[in-house]
């Protein structure tokens, strides 16, 4: 296991890109199920679960190979349905391929995900919309076993008590577009990586209307063919970028950065006092050197347009350092906290308060060695090392490198004096724990 040691204090400066979004592309993946044509998808993000997603595909027979830099052709001629726990269990995305292989062969076995460290996260709502679409679905031994011979389209109201499902959206909409009759959609997520989705679905064949609101109509068909099809820029990446130019009061231009998809977390960042501007349609540019102190603010997750759940971690290391009180509260993810005590360790006053968080800023973070806990979370501990005094050990950053594409490298570009080293290069004093 790797660890990232972070000298902070540097002013970050440059212009970076971001890469493909993690969370268009592993339902992108999946969709090439369902069609026996090739596909061929670019802009695909080198990270774990890229790869993950592709070990899942090959063993439900697609074949892949690439197709030039960060593109890779999939033919998925003959597949299967059923899907081992091994697979499901080290990804939980990977139960998004479970619509394209009702859609495809009218059946699939899947085992149920079970929870992850930010939360129970539950499918019933995948349960409920496979069920309303007509599908018979039986649990057996952990898995889920459906049966859609018979499915005919329906009316699914899919919203639950956080909102909206991504990947919930995602398995219906793949189900839906080759079941006969018509399907529609309420409350459908509205997420950037949901019209992604939908317009990959469309180049194929799929009938879909509504595209982009929270009501979708979709006219099954008999077939799909293949296509070709560029994953969006990754949202989450570029506003986690935008805040390392922020907290250290640096200078940067995120490529691949989109005002529609970042609204309310730049809206957010403009409260706190950051100003940001837009260098033409693909790039955004922050002045975290104009900022002065930052203002504080109270944020609320939401589904999209709302503030993203996966900002939330790295927007309140921002907030430790913003003098006066700030409430971060998680209406997605009620839990999604884990990164707080790793903060509190480096000198952030934050408290946790049922659902929310309260940030009383300090003038100033000292690294530490910290232990990443989950994706957001690690990227989270990033920014506080960058912006602390002394050395940060991140410990545990296969969970970065499951959703940020060579982010060391992209930081070190910018002047971050940021490195990956060997577990045995930590210092003795921080290694040993669990
Ligand atoms: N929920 C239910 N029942 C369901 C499905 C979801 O109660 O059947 C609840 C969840 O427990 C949660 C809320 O509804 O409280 C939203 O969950 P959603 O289904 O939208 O989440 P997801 O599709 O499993 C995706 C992203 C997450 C991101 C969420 C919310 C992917 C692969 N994952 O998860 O990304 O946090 O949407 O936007 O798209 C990340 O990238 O770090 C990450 C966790």
């Amino acid at each position: 296991m790797d660890v990232l040691r972070i000298r902070g204090g540097n002013a970050l400066k440059g212009e970076i890109s971001v890469g493909g979004a993690k969370n268009a592309c592993l339902p992108l993946l999946a969709a090439t199920l369902l069609t026996d044509e090739p596909c061929v998808l670019r802009n695909v993000p080198e990270l774990s679960d890229s790869r993950f997603m592709r070990q899942i595909l090959e063993h439900q027979g697609a074949e892949i190979e690439p197709a030039g830099a960060n593109a890779w052709r999939i033919c998925a001629r003959e597949i299967h349905p059923k899907t081992p726990y091994e697979l499901v269990r080290k990804m939980r995305a990977s139960i998004c391929v479970m619509g394209a292989l009702v859609g495809r062969l009218k059946q699939a076995e899947i085992p149920l995900p079970g929870g992850c460290v930010i939360g129970p996260r539950p499918i019933d709502l995948h349960i409920k919309g496979l069920r309303k679409l007509g599908c018979e679905i039986e649990n057996r031994a952990g898995s889920m076993l459906i049966d859609a011979s018979k499915s005919r389209g329906g009316y699914i109201f899919l919203g639950g008590r956080y909102g909206s499902t991504v990947t919930g959206t995602a398995n219906i909409l793949m189900a839906a577009v080759l079941t006969p009759g018509t399907t529609r959609i309420d409350s459908a997520a509205c997420e950037p990586e949901i019209l992604d989705l939908c317009e990959m679905l469309v180049k194929m064949g799929a009938r879909i209307s509504g595209i982009g609101s929270p009501t979708l109509k979709i006219r099954g068909v008999a077939k799909l063919h293949g296509c070709e099809h560029s994953v969006i820029p990754d949202r989450i990446e570029a506003g986690t970028l935008l805040l390392c130019g922020a907290i250290t009061h640096g200078d940067i231009t995120v490529r691949g950065a989109k005002t529609e998809h970042l609204g309310a977390f730049l809206d957010k960042l403009e409260e706190a006092g950051v100003p940001c501007e837009n260098v033409d349609e693909d790039a955004i540019r922050v002045r975290g050197d104009l900022a002065g102190t930052f203002k504080p603010v109270d944020i609320v997750t939401l589904p999209h347009p709302g503030f993203p759940t996966d900002l939330q971690a790295q927007f309140t290391a921002m907030l430790a350092l913003t003098p006066g009180i700030s409430i971060v509260t998680e209406r997605i993810y009620p839990g999604r906290f884990m990164h707080v005590p790793e903060l509190q360790r480096m000198g952030a006053e934050i408290a946790i308060e049922g659902p929310s968080a309260i940030a009383k800023g300090v003038s100033a973070l000292s690294g530490a060695p910290v232990m990443a806990s989950d994706l957001r979370a690690s990227a989270a501990l990033v920014l506080a090392g960058l912006a602390a005094g002394g050395e940060t050990w991140v410990q545990r950053i296969y969970h970065l490198d499951r959703g940020y594409e060579k982010f060391e490298e992209k930081l070190a570009a910018l002047g971050a004096d940021i490195v990956r080293l060997p577990e045995s290069e930590l210092p003795a004093e921080f290694s040993g724990g669990d």
